[in-house]
């Protein structure tokens, strides 16, 4: 009864801020994403009827309190459908820095949802998989299929899961994480979302949504890289303008990411065609072509203050590994 899986974490373009259900974690609006390749936890499970409690260790450190508490509710979600009571022991690895907006609860979430139906030896699909995976971390049903994802947001729990609109081939697209901060955040992605209807622009930004999702559908389709990039980046821009102005307002930026945006928008000036997004962290995500990974890395080993570059491909989504 055990089993090991990895998931990517996965970059948002079109961003996942605020719930209509904050238990079952169903979301405002449709969002979608990338998988990144480069980013990604690796986690085995194993029941066993020695066991009196579950325990969980992420990056060498056992869980306690609140974060313990999140993980054992999702073992127990899959017990009951299984029908076992045995407790487990959860090992969990991630190769980045955890909480600093690389999505570490996307990419936890969905290896330990892979990990954990398997070793209780349920048969689920790709679906109910992503559904799983959502109650645990909204994004990480995100995490479940390959490539390129939207997840339809959906009123009930079962209407509400990730599913793949293109494999991974399909574009030569890079997701460039630039690492400047990794303390991880005061401010939690789950309190962010719980606070995100106080901001005067919530509901702004969401009577655009289905116009957006459906442009960058539509970019995407055409493979048009400059719309893409555009609509990508005003959609951050909106999101951290809703975390700003929210009651408390959020605050996630440093001052190397203002660094990095500013020097984005010159490169693409000077002709460089990148574009950069933001999760809830003050790490920046740089969208590029294949093509011009070398130069953006050259460029961005240039600015003060960058501690890290981690280059992504287009990923699979969750997988049984071993
Ligand atoms: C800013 O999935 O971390 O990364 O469902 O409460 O676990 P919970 O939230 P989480 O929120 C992710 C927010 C985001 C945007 C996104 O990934 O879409």
């Amino acid at each position: 009864m055990r089993a090991t899986a990895k998931a990517s974490a996965n970059i948002a373009f079109i961003k996942y801020w605020g719930k209509r259900n904050a238990d079952l974690r169903i979301p405002m609006n449709n969002s979608i994403s990338m998988n990144l390749s480069n980013v990604y936890a690796q986690t085995s499970v194993e029941f066993n009827k020695n066991l009196t409690r579950d325990v969980v260790t992420i990056d060498g450190e056992t869980l306690k309190d609140k974060e313990n508490k999140r993980v054992i509710k999702h073992l127990d979600r899959v017990r009951k459908i299984a029908g076992n009571k045995l407790k487990a022991k959860v090992i969990s690895n991630n190769n980045f820095p955890k909480g600093t907006g690389v999505a570490s609860s996307a990419s936890g979430f969905a290896a330990l949802t892979c990990a954990v139906t398997k070793a209780l030896e349920l048969s689920l699909s790709e679906k109910e998989l992503s559904i799983l995976a959502r109650l645990g971390s909204g994004s990480a049903c995100r995490s479940i299929p390959d490539g390129f994802v939207e997840w339809k947001a959906g009123r009930t729990s079962k209407g509400s899961y990730a599913h793949s609109l293109y494999p991974p081939k399909y574009w030569d697209i890079r997701d460039i994480v630039v690492i400047v901060g990794e303390k991880e955040k005061k401010v939690s992605s789950t309190k962010g979302h719980s606070v995100s209807g106080s901001s005067l622009f919530f509901d702004t930004r969401l009577s655009k949504m289905r116009e957006k999702v459906k442009e960058i559908k539509k970019a995407m389709k055409d493979r048009d890289f400059s719309k893409l990039g555009e609509i990508i980046e005003a959609e951050a821009i909106n999101m951290h303008a809703v975390m700003m102005t929210s009651k408390p307002a959020l605050f996630y930026w440093l001052p190397e990411t203002v660094e990095i945006i500013n020097s984005i928008i010159k490169w693409r000036e000077q002709g460089l065609e990148l574009y950069f997004t933001l999760d809830a962290g003050p790490n920046v995500h740089v969208i590029c072509l294949g093509k011009n990974v070398a130069r953006v890395k050259r460029y961005l080993s240039s600015v003060k203050g960058v501690k890290r570059i981690i280059v992504n491909k287009p990923s699979v989504g969750a997988r049984l590994i071993g």
